[in-house]
């Protein structure tokens, strides 16, 4: 059996009061879930202490939003895995369409990262997915596939969890269809030979479609943005009907 895991990525939303004032309405509301599912909110780094605070006890993994490779070094505005260690961060975002975008990340970053992440013992979740324009002109596979076998090239994925959000779908309200999702995420568990590895759908995730989403079998779980902001949202995501 894969895990299943429920990440947020709240990305630069949410000061330290706010993420206070959330965790008192979400801590309550998740009581209750299945223990088999995994929880994970992934802040900006300001938020991480007062996240881990909040959680402890919860069984709720802490994720940051990236990390450099190095232990320390003349990086300016970077942060590195003993920093996060610090702070009790057990996962790490790795690769997202919008570090790609704006900020440089390549598949060859994404590797030297990912191989940071796990050799600090945390989590990556490793973000891949494709473009409008790459979908259209039938690329969706040879680009997400190339995403893989650059980004994950050598490393042991007995850790990593895999997200596919096609950029498309990020924050525009046009979930992938279900299927296609499912679709796309069987094609990338047979790429990397990951029969364990849990794969998660991200892009427009909301309580309206996350049941639908996790009826599907290859879909391990869900990478949340903008429906991770509020807390009863959230935690209806996380409490999704099987
Ligand atoms: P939305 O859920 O806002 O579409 O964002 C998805 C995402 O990028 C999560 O990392």
């Amino acid at each position: 059996m894969r895990s299943i895991v429920i990440a947020g990525n709240w990305k630069m939303y949410k000061t330290r009061a706010q993420t206070r004032e959330y965790l008192a309405t979400f801590v309550p509301m998740i009581q209750n879930r299945s223990s088999d599912r995994n929880v994970v909110l992934c802040s900006p780094y300001t938020s991480l202490e007062t996240l881990a605070e909040g959680l402890e006890g919860q069984n709720v993994g802490v994720g940051a939003q990236n990390l450099h490779w190095e232990k320390e070094g003349a990086f300016t505005g970077e942060i590195s895995a003993p920093m996060l260690q610090e702070l009790k961060v057990t996962h790490v975002v790795i690769g997202h369409s919008e570090r790609r975008e704006y900020f440089g990340e390549t598949n060859q970053t994404v590797l030297k990262r990912t191989q940071a992440v796990l050799a600090a013992n945390l989590i990556p979740i490793v973000c891949v997915g494709e473009s409008k324009a790459q979908r259209d002109n039938n690329e969706t596979e040879t680009f997400i596939f190339q995403q893989l076998d650059e980004g994950l090239d050598g490393v042991n994925l007995a850790q990593v969890i895999i997200a596919y959000e096609p950029i498309w779908a990020i924050g525009t309200g046009e979930t992938c269809e279900s299927e296609e999702a499912n679709r796309v995420i069987g094609l990338i568990r047979q790429r990397i030979k990951g029969e364990q590895v849990p794969i998660l759908y991200g892009g427009s995730v909301k309580p309206t479609n996350i049941d639908e989403l996790m009826a599907q079998p290859e879909i391990d779980g869900a990478l949340v943005g903008g429906a991770s902001l509020e807390a009863e949202s959230f935690a209806r995501i996380v409490n999704y009907v099987d």
